[in-house]
């Protein structure tokens, strides 16, 4: 029977560059989607950005930009990060978005009719200088316990030590260096106790894997503490209805935001929404998330879900954490490695199958290891899977015009590997990838054992076993065709070339029982190559380099305010010298001179400048000025401005204009 599956991966914050731990999740959650759509079932895979918050308001604001402007660039990013890692979304949204402000808005009417919501007012540290309430990871100061200077407001990096940003000594706001002070605002609260019964039923309902479970256990222990949803201005996300200057907090609308994102795909594709989402839906539910994020996703989302009176998921499966080469991902050992520096160096497929070899269905940390990668890939990959077909084609093609004849030499083999499809099934289903592909391989040893004893390349040389010969390798290229269906979710490209190869249509999960007796097959290009060891040593420089690039300018950016821009900024404004040709007066303008501008190499430009009230338009005729000429043209009453003319003064007198000594010519940079 057809199941009708959503399933969900975490969404990522729109102001940071997916790397490689982040593919953990993505591509475990693929590998299983794709799975479950091979296997016939209706399943639909939806992520979006997670766009709202202090961090991305700040990141915005730092580059100048409106955050709509950053979240919209990171999300293009992101996309395209995701496409080349074939992850397979059916759909790929934003939190800032209208369908996740209405059903924002809508849980937590819900919520609040139903009376889970409190006001309450709290003390927070405040920022006086900023005008803003401080975020903990905004609060440096010197740690309670072991004094290390410098820390953050929740955390001590270098005692370990957890503690509240009013516990820090000598605190200031990391946006101004300037001490915070203690203010008062009025927040809301959404009441996770009220939920305790049906959270400790939900919990023990096997929805969660053990691991969690008992971490959940210990959080009924310590007691659920009401959850601040509110956020005061200045802030990036949704305003809470009914108040002015008060937003929900980005947790609050990010997991709403898979219902966005799934709301956004059923309004373009007329499949039905409310289906999934009423408690007697006949859909399953699934979220992949990481284990740092396990509070959220199986005591909060439940809890609100339940509130507002939607179904809650089925599953909530969380993985563990990515160590490169044994540690953590570390940017000064080149091992914090981006999605993008990955994709310019080395195959998608190689790493989708190294975590596939090493995924569990626990929450253990999982390690990539650079030389085990390169062996792994090499040998089970190349060495084993394709290997079959790359030692049987050749025969095929050349001696038998591809035709693959109407016997298997060994039929029984076909047998084997079809009676295997069930249990590598369900190694899928329960997300013990590592045991699927050891079975997977397991096979393939089998399938290059028989070739290797039938030495079809002997066979070809004797006289009258062509049948023979043909046999053979229609049998271990129907080893390598089920092969083919068993690794499709790991490796969708490569199976598509092979069932190009194979000349079969898309491959299903029944096609694993297939034998290819009377088939014809089509020229063989090898699918996967050996690993590049140089392109693994680039890939790590590679990282290393994007590193001291942010390092230093992190560094940069710690030492100086707002205002502060970097040179890159500076060197966008270009500066020319130029000769005013023409100036006239303006007609019906009080301050303005039209200038007609010689560019020298730009030509002619047409600047409206206020300046008229020191200059008489006959004394500026060939004189020297210096522009900004790729200033965006500016529509005013008189007509459009292509630039602008630089002046001293303000208030306190001018304009004085600035020009070059002589000498200068029109057209000359400025630097
Ligand atoms: N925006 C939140 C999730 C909101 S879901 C409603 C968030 N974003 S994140 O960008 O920090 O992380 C996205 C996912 O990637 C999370 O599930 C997180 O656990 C996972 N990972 C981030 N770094 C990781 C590793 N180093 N290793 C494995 N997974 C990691 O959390
Ligand atoms: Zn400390």
């Amino acid at each position: 029977m057809s199941r009708k599956i959503l399933v969900t991966s975490a969404l990522p914050y729109a102001n940071g560059a997916i790397h490689l731990g982040h593919l953990v999740e993505y591509i475990q959650t693929d590998i299983w989607v794709r799975f479950q759509r091979l296997r016939g079932h209706d399943c639909v895979y939806v992520c979006a950005d997670d766009a709202h918050g202090t961090p991305i308001m700040l990141a915005a604001r730092k580059e100048g930009i409106k955050p709509e402007a950053l979240i919209e660039r990171f999300a293009a990013e992101h996309k395209a990060d995701f496409d080349a890692f074939l992850v397979s979304f059916d759909n790929y949204h934003s939190t800032h978005s209208p369908e996740n402000r209405t059903l924002a808005a809508d849980i937590y009417e819900r919520l609040n009719a139903a009376g889970h919501i409190a006001r309450r007012t709290i003390s927070q540290a405040f920022d006086p200088d900023k005008q803003m309430f401080l975020p903990d990871r905004f609060i440096r100061g010197e740690c309670p316990r072991c004094g290390a200077a410098d820390q953050y407001g929740d955390s001590c990096e270098s005692c370990g030590a957890t503690y509240q940003p009013t516990d820090l000594k000598n605190p200031v706001s990391a946006l101004s260096g300037v001490t915070p002070v203690e203010k008062a605002s009025e927040h809301y609260f959404f009441q996770l106790g009220d939920f305790e019964t049906f959270l400790r039923e939900w919990t023990a309902g096997g929805h969660l894997q053990e691991a969690t479970q008992r971490k959940l256990g210990e959080w009924f222990e310590a007691g659920l503490k009401d959850w601040d949803i509110s956020r005061d201005a200045p802030y990036f996300g949704f305003r809470i209805p009914g108040t002015e200057d008060k937003y929900f907090y980005v947790w609050l609308d990010a997991p709403i935001g898979y219902m966005a994102s799934l709301k956004n795909l059923c309004e373009r594709t007329g499949r039905d929404f409310d289906g999934y989402w009423t408690p007697d839906s006949d859909a399953e539910v699934y979220h992949f998330i990481g284990k740092d994020i396990v509070y959220f996703h199986a005591l909060f989302w439940p809890a609100m879900l339940h509130g507002a009176g939607f179904r809650t998921p089925d599953g909530v499966f969380a993985h563990g954490f990515l160590t490169v080469n044994g540690e953590k991902m570390s940017k000064s050992r080149g091992t914090f490695i981006r999605a993008r520096t990955y994709i310019d160096h080395l195959p998608a497929e190689y790493l989708r199958y190294y975590f596939a070899a090493k995924l569990g269905a626990g929450v253990e940390d999982l390690d990539l290891n650079l030389e085990d990668f390169v062996a792994r890939v090499n040998s089970d990959l190349v060495g084993k899977y394709v290997n079959i077909a790359s030692r049987c084609a050749g025969f095929i093609n050349k001696r038998f015009g591809g035709e693959l004849g109407e016997a298997l030499d060994r039929p029984d083999l076909c047998r084997q590997f079809a009676d295997a499809a069930d249990d590598i099934a369900e190694l899928y289903e329960t997300r013990q990838f590592a045991q699927a592909m050891r079975r997977i391989m397991a096979l393939a040893d089998d399938a290059n054992a028989y070739v290797n004893e039938r030495q079809p390349w002997i066979i070809a040389k004797e006289e009258g076993r062509e049948s023979e010969l043909q046999a053979i390798c229609a049998s271990a290229l129907t080893a390598f065709a089920q092969l083919t269906v068993f690794l499709k979710p790991v490796l969708p490209a490569t199976a598509a070339a092979a069932e190009a190869f194979l000349g079969l249509d898309e491959l299903t999960w029944a096609d694993a029982g297939r034998d290819l007796a009377g088939r014809r097959i089509n020229a063989f290009r090898p699918l996967l190559t050996r690993v590049d060891t140089d392109a693994v040593e680039a890939m790590l420089a590679a990282s290393k380099e994007d590193l001291t690039a942010t390092d230093s300018n992190k560094k940069n950016e710690a030492a100086m305010d707002d205002n502060t821009i970097q040179i890159d900024d500076f060197s966008k404004v270009d500066l020319r010298a130029a000769r005013v040709a023409r100036a006239e007066h303006v007609e019906g303008a009080d301050k303005l001179l039209r200038l007609t501008l010689d560019v020298g190499e730009l030509g002619e430009r047409q600047v409206f400048a206020g300046i008229k009230a020191a200059y008489a338009p006959e004394t500026l005729e060939n004189r020297l000025v210096v522009m900004v000429a790729n200033l965006a043209p500016r529509k005013m009453r008189f007509g459009v401005s292509e630039g602008m003319v630089l002046a001293a003064g303000g208030d306190d007198g001018g304009p004085f204009l600035l020009s070059p000594d002589s000498g200068a010519t029109p057209g000359m940079k400025i630097r």
